[in-house]
């Protein structure tokens, strides 16, 4: 069955922070589709495909690198959406093909306003590429057996919004998701829910609100953005980075606990140290100054990380459990 983009809760694309242990963690509390951070084409195109039984899982890797690209696992393989940034469909084809058959769908990058992305012809600076948009689109709904989708932000001119959201329709897309801001504006602008409403209206596909975290602190108000925009599906980005159980419909558990749930998936998916890191602290965004905070901060190891939590011997003896076949990838400097 192909993914169905209607009536679901789903962690939006974002760097850095939308690698495997977030998107575990966004499924065990009730998202029904996770999105990967993005992922460049032209890097993609390079990797290598690595079946590591040690783990489990299946890694995208360049030669270059040290730590994988994209890791995924059969946990999310029917619920995973890899995000390409792109600005050629043949490229976007060739990268996406690579995934073809680990992932659910395949998400285009239309909204990052940034100019590493705009320089290259990416992201945002797509939306006002109409040819380009259809190029690409088109290359990959007919090139692939999974649901293509992609994420806008809305332009300045409410008709040239609706001309681009008519246009991206007819390339065969199975949903669009907007993130219900101009280019320009900043995560602290208010999100014009009123036109993503309006898209709602225009287009028949399911249409996917974002923007909706700044008023997002449990289910209930995802349930409020969905209503307001009159969406089918409500995609959350900073919500969810700063606590993760706010898919939970029994309401958000404390940051604490969910950061402890992340570690111990971070340890038994071999997730790099600066990654989980960088996610930890973001989630612990308000209690920094704490004596955890300062542990983590200092941390030059997951082993340090999870000792800011007391989850030190679990890391020793997780570590510490035979490996089954293949070569395990660790990446922590102490080991
Ligand atoms: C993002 N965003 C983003 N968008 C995207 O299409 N691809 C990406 O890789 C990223 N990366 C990213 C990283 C981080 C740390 C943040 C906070 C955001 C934008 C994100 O998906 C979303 O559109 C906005 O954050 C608005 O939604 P919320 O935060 O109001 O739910």
């Amino acid at each position: 069955m192909p993914l169905d983009y209607k009536n679901k809760v789903i962690l939006a694309p974002m760097v850095r922070i939308g690698t495997l242990p977030t998107r575990l963690l966004a499924l065990k509390h009730g998202a029904d589709i996770v999105y990967s951070e993005e992922i460049i084409d032209h890097r993609f195109i390079h990797c290598k495909r690595y079946v590591n039984d040690a783990l489990g899982t299946i890694d995208f890797q360049l030669d270059t690198d040290s730590r994988p690209l994209f890791r995924t696992c059969a946990t999310e393989t029917d619920r995973v959406v890899l995000q390409l940034g792109t600005s050629d469909g043949k490229r976007a084809l060739q990268a996406a093909k690579l995934v073809e058959n680990v992932v659910a769908g395949i998400d285009v990058n239309m909204g990052c306003p940034k100019d590493y992305s705009t320089k290259g012809g990416m992201g945002s600076a797509l939306l006002t590429n109409p040819e380009k948009i259809k190029e690409i689109l088109t290359t990959l709904v007919n090139g692939l057996s999974i649901p293509v989708t992609c994420k806008i932000r809305i332009l300045p001119e409410l008709d040239k919004t609706l001309e681009l959201v008519r246009l991206i329709e007819s390339t065969g897309v199975a949903a669009l998701a907007v993130h219900g801001r101009y280019r320009h504006e900043r995560p602290r602008h208010p999100v014009h829910s009123d036109v993503i409403k309006i898209i709602t209206e225009t287009v028949k596909i399911p249409v996917i609100a974002n923007g909706g975290s700044g008023e997002i602190k449990c289910y209930d108000d995802i349930e409020n953005f969905r209503s307001l925009t009159n969406a089918s599906s409500v995609m959350v980005a900073r919500s969810a980075q700063y606590n993760c159980s706010v898919f939970r419909k029994e309401g958000p558990l404390p940051v604490e606990d969910v950061i402890k749930e992340y570690l111990k998936i971070a340890i038994q998916y071999d997730n790099h140290y600066i990654n989980c890191k960088f996610c930890v602290l973001e989630m612990m965004h308000d209690i920094q100054e704490t004596k955890a905070g300062r542990m983590v901060r200092s941390a030059l190891s997951l082993h340090e990380i999870c000792n800011a939590f007391g989850l030190g011997d679990y890391y020793t003896k997780m570590r510490t459990k035979p490996i089954k076949n293949g070569i395990q990838t660790n990446s922590d400097p102490e080991e």
